[in-house]
């Protein structure tokens, strides 16, 4: 969603600020804006449509100045415009304001405002906050902030600069993720780390409630209520490389491409041969009521939901824990009791998606436990879980979820196979385990060797306007997922069922021009599988299927195969929507879709 960027330091800041907008422009925006300060001057622009477009607005104009603040917009409140673009500003063009996130109240102070007289430039909430910031103002930025947030209800992470206060830019946050980066003469402030990476690996969360005011030499932080705060800089291990391209079209294929490295990262220094067990360091704060737990609440978002429901079949497998899968969305209008010794686990890439935020925040109001599988280190969710699991997955850039799903399923299935080991699986069985999770990175390999057959499958059935995705057990939520993925980045109609439901209904579909993607893999339900595989054929469906390689039998049935390795049941997942991914990611290409940037879609769903 909406992108925050800025830069005060010993540097001109207008080119630092763009190429900043630039490694955030995978969140998802509709508009752009820049505002520089020099003294007591401040020139701003802004541009609806791409980044480009506000270079080009902005590549004849000076624009000098060695501090400033820049955005994208994900469109709220009002249309993309450029009256709605950021930065706003005040009545006196004193005070250039940044938010990222909705004011709830926006109405009420929108309001008041005018019944004294004010008038408005947008139609977005994001302009009261700059006439308050005013309005406040006697000559500290900072005081001027903590007033205006006080009267702010709902969730921001906003950058402030003022004419009157040169070389200093004031910094929020309630909700919305922002990180100060500690450069070399220089301080940035960002909604996402991935714009500072190549100016400093040395980061400063600011958390909810919290401002601080930055210059070239140093930062501070305080607390909305003035009190300081003092806290340590962390290193983040994203290398300004991992945001580039790096020979491939699309950050979707370079991340698919990603998956024997994701997932290996995933896994190392974790697994035990010796005890058949994987060490997770992240639980150690909670593993004595782990070991205890009897039931799991899984809560998530979209992919990662998708994720959290085949961790529900891989739960089942390998403990004797009983699993749910909530969508985050929908869980805070659950009446859930937990059970005694409940854990909740959130799945999130971003660990900024609201819904999953609000679930967890819920669930532990209610007294469950929390644990974290996340990406991003140091993001809401990971510091409100605070236990968990990270992924080392590097940025997701493409904003179709691909690498961190498998990343997740392989953390879920260690973590399934620890508590497995302490309820009632063997040692040959943990070993086993440990075996075949080892030699996930290498079969990805494999199935990623056979991109150029899949391709020529989209080749034949990228006009179709209507698909289905068929799964059972472990492989449902991948049908689910297959199906999400083609929609999302190709815009071609798609749903994922489980097969067994196939004869409730979705057959009635089934005709030469709607292909079925089949995965059936050699597992427990492969012969229920075949049996929906031959009813679609004798309907004159197309059918695609994923299978193990060397299975002749389904060869003669399906139209198209796909042929991967074999794994344990369980992780069988891990390989099968490989194959899925890159169908839908050749599907969207040859359909010419901005698929690293899909319409109407953002990256990190930063509000509920
Ligand atoms: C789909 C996709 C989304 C995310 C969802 C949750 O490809 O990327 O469905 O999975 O918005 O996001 P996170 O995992 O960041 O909480």
């Amino acid at each position: 969603m909406c992108g925050i960027v800025c830069y005060v330091g010993d540097k001109q800041a207008k080119g630092i600020l763009i190429e900043g907008l630039k490694q955030l422009e995978y969140r998802g925006y509709d508009s752009a804006g820049i505002a520089i300060q020099n003294g007591n001057a401040i020139q701003f622009d802004r541009a609806v449509g791409r980044i480009s477009e506000l270079e080009r607005k902005i590549s004849d104009r000076a624009m000098q100045g060695k501090s400033g603040i820049a955005h994208t917009r994900w469109a709220t409140h009002g249309e993309p415009t450029e009256a709605n673009a950021h930065p706003h500003r005040d009545r006196d063009e004193r005070v250039f304001v940044i938010h990222n996130g909705i004011i709830e109240n926006y109405r009420l102070l929108k309001k008041r405002l005018e019944t004294k007289g004010y008038s408005f430039r947008s139609e977005t909430d994001t302009e009261v906050i700059a006439h308050l910031i005013a309005i406040y103002f006697h000559g500290d930025l900072c005081e001027a902030v903590r007033k205006t947030m006080i009267q702010l209800e709902g969730t921001f992470g906003i950058a402030v600069i003022h004419r009157d206060v040169p070389g200093k830019i004031v910094v929020a946050r309630r909700g919305s993720p922002l990180v100060i980066g500690v450069g070399e003469n220089c301080h940035l402030a960002a909604s996402d780390v991935s714009a500072m990476v190549r100016h400093t690996n040395k980061v400063v969360h600011l958390l909810d409630n919290e401002l601080a005011i930055l210059s070239a030499e140093d930062f501070s932080i305080s607390t909305v209520q003035a009190t300081p705060i003092e806290r340590s800089t962390e290193i983040v291990d994203w290398q300004a490389e991992d945001a580039e391209l790096n020979g491939f079209p699309h950050f979707m294929l370079k991340e698919i491409f990603e998956q024997p490295e994701t997932v290996r990262n995933a896994i190392r220094g974790r697994l035990d041969y010796a005890e058949g067990i994987p060490r997770l360091g992240g639980i150690a704060p909670v593993w004595d009521s782990l070991k205890q737990c009897r039931h799991i609440v899984i809560v998530a978002c979209g992919t990662s939901y998708y994720a959290g429901y085949v961790g529900r079949y891989i739960f089942e497998k390998l403990t004797d824990i009983d699993v749910s899968v909530e969508l985050a969305s929908e869980f805070r209008y659950r009446r859930i009791n937990f059970a005694p010794n409940t854990f909740v686990i959130a799945l999130s890439q971003s660990g900024e998606t609201a819904d999953t935020l609000a679930a967890i925040r819920e669930a532990k109001r209610k007294g469950a436990s929390l644990l974290g599988v996340v990406n991003v280190v140091g993001s809401s969710i990971a510091r409100e879980a605070g236990a968990g699991v990270y992924n080392h997955a590097g940025p997701e850039i493409g904003v179709a979820s691909t690498k961190i799903f498998t990343s997740q399923l392989t953390i879920l299935s260690l973590l399934a196979l620890l508590l497995g080991r302490h309820h009632s699986l063997s040692l040959t069985e943990g070993v086993e385990a440990i075996r075949a999770i080892d030699a996930l990175p290498g079969q990805i390999s494999k199935v990623l060797s056979l991109a150029h057959s899949i391709e020529a499958i989209a080749e034949k059935y990228y006009l179709k306007s209507n698909w289905l995705f068929l799964g059972r057990k472990y492989n449902y939520p991948i049908a689910m997922e297959g199906a999400l993925k083609l929609k999302e980045i190709s815009y071609i109609h798609a749903e994922g069922y489980a097969a067994g439901e196939m004869k409730h209904g979705p057959i009635a579909l089934v005709n030469p021009e709607m292909p079925t993607v089949a995965i059936a893999p050699k597992d427990s339900v492969y012969e229920k599988m075949v049996s929906n595989i031959q009813e679609i054929k004798s309907r004159r469906g197309p059918v695609i299927v994923v299978v193990n390689q060397g299975d002749e039998d389904i060869k003669e049935i399906a139209d198209d195969v796909i042929e991967i390795p074999g794994t344990l049941e369980f992780l069988n997942p891990i390989l099968t929507v490989i194959p899925l991914q890159l169908l839908a990611y050749y599907c969207a290409r040859l359909l010419h879709r901005d698929i690293d940037k899909p319409r109407n879609l953002a990256k990190s769903v930063t509000v509920e």
